[in-house]
């Protein structure tokens, strides 16, 4: 899909050539199928005529059409696929319902392996051409992904690569379906870029690999890049992703990439990802079933690095610093073990209970870094950290909590818009209390009760007053919601969230 072209065109369908046609159809408030005009094709109507398409989400039908427009030589193939009845459902529904149909579009053409595509966008009375091209082109493109990079390529049946051009057909307002199409395939990129990073194994994508990326983004978009390596961490007392460190042979990275933008007196937004490229759990092992899938303990830096892409293709008006602290955890000889004490960038001195409990570790120094070095008006980290979310939530939200409500409802509205639906959970001063240590100002575990929150909790100490949330989104990462657009395996769920974010980004005035 990485090199997908996507088109717009006023030309009439009929004189397309391509590999199929797709055609999208609704359904009026009775549930009748809505022929949509030019496309009288004799095929559809005896289908119709059989019960054989009636238009449901879900629904497809292709047919093969001989002589029409130019392509008189060869027989067009014509997919109709069905969206249902649009009545009744609000903009985020219908958006997500646009995107759905977008992932069955994909599935259905990698079924018949089409790679130029020629898309006829339904009729919404209550949504935008330009809305309704952005989220079908975000489905298509989502549900077109796949990771192929380590499998032998069958000669007899080599793998299906994917769509090469899509061109969607819209008779008006061409200009503005480009600009959600646009849209669309900058976060829909960014998104596949985050999967693409987190389907790699733990022993191809470390710590250097999140600081070599980040450094090809600085000299792209002009952006500045600083790596912390681990003698700098050492100086400026990061104990916590130090120690998380210690049991492993891979070099420590802490990740500064700043993007500043043109606009006077812009606001400075940071967002911080939990890079851990592996987690073993350290000398608090974790069980060996299912340890591979800590692979993906990485996805918020992956988020947090791909959302940098976007931003540094269209600039918004904020200031962008994005950090990623990145290491794995391991449970070599000099590994840190439960009981030793550590103390954070800042001084905040923390009694290491559990080993496993690594993210906040490693959070908690970039937080306190971030914030004093680079004074941000808002603050938005992103992280695979507690098991204890998907109790709560399963795989359908992420979790968040957070300082600031305002901010908490603009995070929470953009992720509803997007289709990465998230859950506030409290975060009362009492939670707190469940991580006071006898030994030390903190300690990293809560025990069992609100592990999530608790989690939260200890990241809260590091980011003072200034406004703040924190997305668990250990249960959402991989394993997420089955949806046609979302591939088994890594979401990159809070790519389009953070997109949707920037690119209308509110700041505060009262700081
Ligand atoms: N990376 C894990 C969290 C995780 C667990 C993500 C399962 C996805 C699926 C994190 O580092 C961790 O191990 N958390 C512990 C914390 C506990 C020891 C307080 C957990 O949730 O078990
Ligand atoms: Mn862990
Ligand atoms: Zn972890």
């Amino acid at each position: 899909m990485v090199s997908t072209k996507i088109r717009h065109s006023v030309k009439k369908p009929d004189i397309f050539r391509g590999d199929v046609h797709i055609c999208c159809l609704t359904q009026d408030k009775k549930g009748k199928l809505v022929f949509p005009n030019g496309y009288t094709l004799k095929e559809l109507e005896s289908a119709v005529s059989w019960d054989d398409f009636k238009g449901e989400v879900g629904d497809s039908l292709l047919v093969y059409v001989p002589n029409i427009g130019k392509a008189k030589d060869k027989t067009a193939r014509v997919l109709f696929v069905g969206l249902g009845m649009s009545e009744g459902k609000n903009t985020n529904e219908l958006r997500e319902l646009c995107r759905n149909v977008g992932g069955n579009i994909a599935a259905e053409i990698e079924q018949i392996r089409a790679s130029v595509l020629h898309l006829t966008l339904p009729c919404i009375q209550t949504m935008d051409g330009k809305d309704i091209a952005e989220c079908f082109v975000e489905g298509i493109m989502l549900g077109d992904y796949r990771f192929l990079k380590y499998k032998k390529e069958s000669e007899d049946n080599p793998s299906f690569k994917g769509i090469k051009t899509l061109t969607v057909y819209a008779d008006k307002g061409g200009k503005s379906v480009l600009k959600g199409m646009k849209k669309a395939y900058a976060s829909s990129l960014a998104a596949c870029k985050a999967r693409d990073m987190a389907n790699e194994p733990g022993n191809s994508w470390t710590p250097t690999s999140f600081a070599s990326y980040a450094e090809e983004l600085s000299t792209e978009y002009n952006m500045t890049c600083t790596v912390l390596g681990k003698a700098q961490m050492k100086r400026l007392k990061m104990g916590g992703i130090l120690g998380v460190n210690q049991g492993s042979s891979e070099a420590p990275k802490m990740i500064v990439l700043e993007y500043s933008s043109k606009k006077p007196k812009a606001q400075t937004l940071m967002i911080v990802g939990k890079g851990l490229t592996f987690d073993s759990g350290g000398i608090s092992i974790k069980p060996s079933a299912g340890m591979q899938d800590m692979k993906y303990d990485m996805c918020g830096g992956a988020a947090v690095l791909s959302t940098m892409a976007v931003i540094g293709e269209e600039k918004p008006d904020v200031n962008v610093v994005a950090i990623i602290p990145s290491t794995d955890n391991m449970s070599g000889s000099s590994a840190l073990k439960p009981g030793d004490v550590i103390r954070h960038y800042g001084g905040i001195t923390s009694e290491v209970v559990n080993t496993d409990a690594e993210g906040r570790l490693i959070l908690a120094d970039a937080l306190a870094y971030g914030i004093e070095k680079f004074k941000p008006n808002s603050v938005i980290d992103l992280a695979t950290l507690t098991g204890a979310v998907i109790l709560g939530l399963g795989h359908h939200r992420t979790g968040i909590l957070g300082n600031n409500q305002i901010l908490l409802n603009r995070v929470l509205k953009a992720g509803e818009k997007c289709g990465e639906p998230l859950w506030q959970l409290p975060l009362d001063k009492e939670y707190t209390e469940q991580i006071d240590s006898d030994v030390a100002d903190i300690k990293n575990t809560g025990g069992r009760p609100a592990g999530t929150i608790t989690a939260a909790a200890y990241l809260q100490k590091f980011v003072g007053d200034t406004p703040w949330v924190h997305l668990d989104i250990a249960g959402t990462a991989w394993d997420f919601t089955k949806k046609s657009y979302i591939p088994k395996g890594p979401s990159g769920t809070g790519v389009r969230t953070l997109v949707e974010l920037v690119r209308d980004w509110k700041g505060f005035t009262d700081k």
